[in-house]
């Protein structure tokens, strides 16, 4: 058996392939970036992203509550005073803006990457927005 791990460059991700590769097992990795992954050489390192638009996650939570929803964008300066005045500390709310500020179109252009790679289609969040409806009520 194989085992695919998403997120596999990243700080978790990269630990949970070495782990894997110590214990003998088979691992594919996923990365937008296969060149720069820097994975061990036994791992077979594939392209992709999962990203998915806000468009598509919008509809699919607005057809899971059975109401229409809007997506509204703040502005940085409102983001940061709402994580402020949720008691954020000033540290956790710049880690925040970076990790959230100007995706470029990459991090949401949506391939078909998970199909290719297990042969049947991923999980919709479609699937995600009607398990977790009673979140968003
Ligand atoms: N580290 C922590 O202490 C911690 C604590 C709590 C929760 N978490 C959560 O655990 C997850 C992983 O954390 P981390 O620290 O390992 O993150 P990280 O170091 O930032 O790594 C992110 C990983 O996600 C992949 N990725 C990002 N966007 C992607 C996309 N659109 N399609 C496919 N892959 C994508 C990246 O791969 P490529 O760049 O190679 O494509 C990378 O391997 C995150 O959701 C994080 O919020 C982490």
């Amino acid at each position: 058996m194989t085992i695919l791990v998403t997120g596999a460059t990243g700080n978790v991700g990269r630990n949970v392939v070495k782990h894997l590769v110590a214990g003998g097992h088979a691992v594919r990795a996923l990365s937008r970036d296969p060149q720069n992954a820097r994975l061990p050489e036994r791992v077979e390192v594939v392209a992709g992203d999962l990203s998915l638009p806000v468009p598509d996650k919008e509809a699919a939570i607005a057809a899971a509550i059975g109401e229409p929803i809007e997506f509204v964008e703040l502005s940085e300066a409102e983001a940061r005073a709402k994580w402020a005045a949720e008691g954020l500390p000033p540290e956790v709310i710049e880690f925040f803006v970076m990790a959230h500020g100007n995706p470029p179109e990459a991090a949401w252009t949506v391939l078909p990457t998970v199909e290719q790679i297990t042969g049947r289609p991923a999980l919709s969040l479609v699937d995600w927005a009607a398990e977790h409806a009673h979140l968003f009520r």
